[in-house]
């Protein structure tokens, strides 16, 4: 394997799907450029989308079957697979040695780099985007990842004040410092909500009746279930569910369609599956809806809502609660109700002095708070002890 040339930053992502922890890695590359390079597991989409923006990508060959162990089988029964563990390993030590510091962005990524900096007396950091008490992770995946991540991180970045809480309660020890996603505000301001709501009832062919999104990957947790059986309860609105089965859960997409068949309401509920056109969709909705079943690590669609000056209703726990509580941006409400929900829906939609002033309220909290470049400066100081040579922590320093 050719050895990539020297950089601050080298990001280990075992996924090479769109999901939410990816697309705030390919934020945090594209603001390095040439002073970080990216290493995947495996080709995907998010490959493609690294080397479009001009980021040195490449593919660890062989770490493949790694990512094929299901996060529910247990890292323990993963280890069985020794020969394929200790040969990444080894391969991502020799990378290490060519970067400053080195950034695994999800807890597969965490468990071989930590390993490889164990080897390679390197630094590591952790960017936690998981609750890792959340019943989808096996107590011998958690044991291995912490029990690595201990001995061999210097600190680890976590998405929210929940996803620290979990972290320390399953033992992690590392120094842990809360930083939110950011999300960049320009393609929420380059689109009028008038415009994007004819295009978007076009697109679909919607009438003037009520229309409600629900947006991320398909899976079970993240609840669009409830959505589509709350949306049953309304005579008329449309739900827009945009979002692609990318991990593996095209069972989940078949059951949801199912339901919506079975509901009687097919003809109000649009598959739009994975898009890339999220701040036209969002500002064309009349309320976002965000229903994860389980707490939800950060929840960049709940800030992306608001950016879109829209009112969200979310479920209560986790970053939901944390973006949410106090911003008079949109509601909370309990997971996996969806009475709670149409009642919440209502309530905002008979409304429209409290629409417009949430609207308002939430553009301003996200701007404000969740702003990319003000993240991205708090990720650079994070990582300064490493790459404090680098010119952008030159210039902020001096300005
Ligand atoms: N997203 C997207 N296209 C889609 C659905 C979602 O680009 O069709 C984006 C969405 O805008 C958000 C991210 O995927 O930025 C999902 O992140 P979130 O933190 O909400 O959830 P995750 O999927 O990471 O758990
Ligand atoms: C994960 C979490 C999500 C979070 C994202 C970015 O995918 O499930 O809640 O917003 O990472 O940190």
């Amino acid at each position: 394997m050719k050895d990539l040339p020297g950089v601050d930053v080298l990001f280990v992502n075992h996924a090479a799907q769109m999901g939410g922890a990816e697309l705030s890695l390919l934020d945090h590359a594209r603001h390095l450029g040439n002073s970080c390079s990216v290493l995947l597991f495996t080709d995907g989409p998010f490959l493609k989308e690294l080397r479009q923006s001009g980021v040195n990508v490449s593919i660890l060959g062989g770490a493949a079957r790694v990512v094929a162990l299901a996060r529910t089988t247990g890292m323990l029964r993963g280890l069985r697979t020794a020969g394929t563990i200790a040969t990444t390993a080894v391969a991502i030590a020799r990378r290490m040695r060519s970067a400053k510091i080195t950034y695994a962005n999800s807890q597969k990524a965490a468990v071989l780099t930590a390993l490889a900096a164990l080897v390679a007396r390197r630094p590591m950091v952790w960017h936690l985007h998981d609750i890792m008490t959340a019943p989808d992770f096996s107590a011998a995946n958690r044991r291995v990842v912490i029990a690595l991540t201990n001995r061999a991180a210097q600190l680890v970045i976590a998405n929210s004040e929940a996803t620290a809480a979990a972290y320390r309660a399953v033992g992690g020890r590392c120094p842990v410092t809360v930083i939110p996603n950011g999300i960049d505000p320009a393609p929420f301001e380059h689109v009028s909500r008038q415009d994007a709501r004819a295009s978007v009832a076009a697109e679909f062919g919607l009438s003037a009746a009520p229309v409600y999104g629900v947006f991320g990957r398909i899976c079970g947790w993240k609840g669009q279930a409830v959505a589509i059986t709350a949306l049953a309860k309304s005579a008329e609105a449309h739900l827009l569910v945009v979002g692609g089965p990318l991990f593996g859960e095209e069972a989940q997409d078949a059951t949801l369609r199912d339901l919506a068949a079975r509901l009687g309401i097919a003809d109000r509920v649009h598959f739009c599956g994975f898009r890339q056109d999220i701040a036209r969709l969002m500002s064309a909705m009349d309320v976002v809806l965000h229903c994860s079943t389980e707490p939800e690590p950060f929840g960049r669609v709940i800030v992306e809502g608001m950016m879109a000056g829209v009112p969200v209703i979310a479920t209560h726990g986790g970053g939901a609660s944390e973006i949410i509580a106090g911003s008079g941006a949109g509601l909370l409400i309990a997971p996996g109700d969806p009475q709670a929900l149409a009642e919440a829906i209502g309530s905002v939609m008979r409304d429209p002095a409290l629409r417009a002033d949430m609207a308002a309220r939430g553009r301003a909290h996200a701007r404000r708070d969740y702003a990319l470049a003000s993240v991205q400066r708090r990720v650079d100081v994070a990582l300064a002890p490493w790459t404090s040579a680098h010119p952008i922590m030159a210039g902020h320093a001096a300005g």
